[in-house]
């Protein structure tokens, strides 16, 4: 297993001590497309990539990625946590790029593969092997900015992870930003390198000038998503988050969060909702982000337009924990697969 030379211990509680993303498994799965068709799946050894400089990806930033996590269950064996939906998001974010569509079988079957070669890397849980497969343009034509790339390459990485959110209970400190946006109206569903690239500004502005861990976008008070997952407000018996449009990435986890919250019995809305319903929620109740690598984390603070608002008692509320507890013992094998989501 490799680590590249920035990595350093962060906790001795996580279950890898490296941060997340920096550690990754020798191999990786590979294909190819060209002349309208998709190669072998290749297995390699992880290393640089032979990319021409005139690449696609590298002038029209033509590439998406998918990140998701293979848990080992408490009672042996792996599993990949809701790969399907994973691979069905891929496949929209690679249409929307306009880059060669991904079969899902070609896919899956490198996932598969590169976990089986994997498997003395995957952490106990909470820990998991988190898996980034990637797809970018690799046409050598620095000419086709209005045309999409007719070669493309993808491949999976495979990373051991600790517990990315875990920070003993204490919640996040999140800025709202109520007029910037992070991506397009109709572009935010796609898990594409750009939207993290256009939203990065915001969120290092918000780390290094407030200390936040993330950036909630709100534009005209419109409650969307953080940078990197999806947005809750919860109480003792209901949940409240956006309804799905093309602004915001469909979270994996966000299905996951509202189908367990209606197992247990909490009233799900699904709506649009402002900031200053926000500011009125937390009087009382509990905020939270959802995503693969943040399961489901308690927000503590909120700063806004320079003050900040204490969420409870700063730290993972009561509701939070609860619905994060159900998820995590589901992915890890602990309670029944009821929803059919590990394979
Ligand atoms: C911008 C954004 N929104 C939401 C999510 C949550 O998605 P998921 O739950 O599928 O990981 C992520 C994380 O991948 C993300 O990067």
């Amino acid at each position: 297993m490799k680590e590249t030379p920035s990595a350093k211990l962060v906790s001795s509680a996580n279950h890898t001590a490296s941060p997340f993303g920096t550690q990754f498994c020798d191999h990786m799965t590979l294909v190819r497309f060209a002349d309208g068709r998709w190669s072998e799946v290749e297995t390699l050894p992880v290393g640089p990539l032979p990319l021409h400089p005139a690449s696609h990806v590298l002038h029209y930033g033509s590439s998406c990625f998918e990140g998701m996590k293979a848990f080992r269950m408490q009672n042996g064996g792996v599993r990949i946590f809701r790969l399907d939906r994973h691979v069905e998001r891929f496949q929209r974010s690679a249409e929307l790029l306009c880059l060669p569509l991904p079969p899902a079988d070609i896919v899956e079957a490198m996932i598969r593969q590169l976990v089986d070669l994997c498997l003395d890397d995957i952490p106990e849980a909470p820990g998991a092997l988190y898996l980034r497969p990637a797809l970018i343009g690799t046409e050598e034509n620095i000419g086709a900015a209005g045309a999409p790339s007719a070669q493309a390459m993808l491949y999976v990485l495979a990373s051991p992870v600790g517990d990315y959110f875990s920070r003993g209970g204490h919640g996040l400190t999140i800025l709202i930003e109520d007029q910037e946006l992070r991506s397009t109206p109709g572009f935010g569903q796609a898990k594409a390198g750009g939207n993290y690239a256009s939203a990065l500004r915001h969120v290092v502005k918000a780390r290094k000038e407030h200390g936040a861990d993330q950036v909630l976008f709100c534009p005209n008070g419109d409650v969307q998503e953080t940078g990197a997952s999806n947005f809750f407000l919860i109480n003792d018996s209901q949940l409240l988050t956006k309804p799905l449009d093309a602004s915001f990435l469909h979270g994996v986890t966000r299905d996951s969060v509202i189908t367990l919250a209606r197992d247990l019995n909490y009233d799900v809305i699904e709506r649009d909702f402002t900031v200053a319903e926000v500011m009125d929620w937390i009087q009382t109740g509990e905020a939270a982000l959802s995503g693969t690598a943040a399961v489901l984390s308690g927000v503590g603070s909120f700063v806004h337009k320079g003050a900040t608002y204490k969420v409870g008692d700063g730290s993972t509320g009561p509701n939070t924990r609860k619905l994060s507890d159900a998820l995590r013992a589901l992915q890890s094998g602990r309670t029944e697969d009821r929803f059919g989501w590990l394979s």
